[in-house]
């Protein structure tokens, strides 16, 4: 399997689907009941057009974006996304070094299998942690708290995931994030080099950050009854407060997509919003992304920094994302299929096509660097929000 052969997104994700099982790439693939949502994503970046503009030769893209006091190397960042750890054993450190090596954010999921602790120094200052709120406050605390110690400097608190979701490919493989029930593991036996991983490895990914609160935190069984016992915490505004008050770092909310939201955000102090569907994987008929992004960022008025995931597979999403006025682009799935398909290099290998992708639009489209993308590159009828 060759990573630098892979051409783009797709190709990556081919490969992550011949080393995985199928109920594995089915988690990472699949989304709430008919995944209307997920194709939704796709096809919202797709029906927006960017204009071509010539006489404006841009020999060197510049594609460096500032974002809370930081300098980094493209404008899009990697999501958060649980059980990495059992795509690739290991996988929340790989995407957090790829992300390092980069220069670009990696935000750990709350439901990762590595934990806090076991960033490397460096890896922790790039890293963002992302928070589901809890039952037991006291417990959400804490791990704020060993966040801030590793030297983590912006929390995002995902706040669409408090309903269970109906996620059907999952249902019918009998999947969890307790690990493959014997029916997929019996498919697994296709998949010899996951599989190898899988079994050296003890067979049933570990919720690293809970193993602390669990009643047993050397057993993973415990520790995972722990955690599905702990959230979701069903948090309410006054949470928003009170994580406001307790952290001093940056603040991002994740999963916001409707501008009343928005605004109550910006009033609790959130410094970000994450306008997220959750890759099609929470409210089925929720918008794309895109297609409410203009009217969350009108309700925010500049007042916070307003950011954008779900559905981003090529460097034109996320040149439509900034055209939009999009500050940051996030992308889940595309570097997942980097990681399963090939570790380290198949992340890195997934940035470098979305960066080169990114670089061949602006020239096209005449925008040297990431300031330059602006609505005057978009067909017009994308660019203001209609009524
Ligand atoms: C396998 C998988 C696991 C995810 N886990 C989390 C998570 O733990 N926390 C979270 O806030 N979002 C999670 N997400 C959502 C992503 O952060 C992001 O919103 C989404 O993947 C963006 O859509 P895209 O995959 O089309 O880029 C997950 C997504 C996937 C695909």
């Amino acid at each position: 399997m060759r990573i630098d052969r892979a051409l783009n997104i797709a190709e990556l994700r081919r490969q992550a689907a011949r080393r995985l099982p199928k109920a594995v790439f089915d988690y990472i693939e699949g989304g709430a009941e008919d995944e209307i949502g997920i194709d939704e994503n796709i096809n919202a970046f797709a029906r927006r057009k960017l204009l071509p503009k010539f006489f404006t030769p841009c020999a060197d893209i510049n594609l460096t974006t500032e974002l809370f006091g930081k300098s980094y190397a493209t404008p899009f960042g990697i999501a958060p996304t649980g059980l990495a750890g059992l795509f690739r054993p290991g996988g929340d450190l790989m995407l957090a070094d790829a992300a390092l090596a980069e220069n670009i954010p990696y935000v750990m999921s709350g439901t990762c299998n590595a934990a806090i602790e076991d960033l490397s120094q460096d890896a922790a200052r790039n890293a963002w942690y992302q928070l589901y709120t809890g039952r037991d406050k006291k417990i959400d605390e804490d791990i704020v708290r060993r966040a801030a110690d590793a030297g983590i400097e912006t929390l995002v608190l995902t706040v669409d995931s408090e309903v269970r979701t109906k996620r059907e490919r999952d249902l019918r493989n009998g999947f969890s994030g307790a690990g493959l029930k014997p029916l997929p593991l019996l498919e697994a036996l296709r998949h010899p080099a996951w599989l190898t991983s899988y079994l050296l490895t003890g067979g049933r990914p570990r919720f690293g950050n809970f193993a602390p609160y669990a009643a047993d935190p050397s057993d993973v069984v415990s520790v995972w009854n722990f955690m599905i016992g702990h959230i979701p915490g069903n948090p309410e505004w006054e949470d928003l407060d009170r994580f406001r008050r307790i952290w001093k770092g940056k603040l991002v909310v994740k999963g916001i997509l409707h501008p009343d939201d928005a605004v109550r955000c910006v009033e609790s102090g959130a410094d970000g919003i994450i306008v997220s569907n959750h890759g099609g994987r929470q409210l089925d008929r929720a918008p794309a992304s895109v297609d409410i992004f203009p009217f969350v960022r009108a309700a925010v008025d500049g007042r916070a920094k307003v950011m954008l995931d779900s559905g981003v597979r090529r460097g034109s999403d996320i040149a439509t994302a900034l055209c939009l006025g999009a500050d940051f682009v996030f992308v889940g799935r595309a570097t997942l299929y980097g990681l399963a398909a090939g570790g380290v290099p198949g992340i890195r290998r997934a940035v470098a096509i979305l960066r080169q992708e990114l670089e061949t639009v602006g020239r096209h489209i005449g925008c040297g660097c990431v300031s330059d993308f602006g609505s005057g590159h978009l067909m017009p009828s994308f660019v203001v929000p209609a009524g």
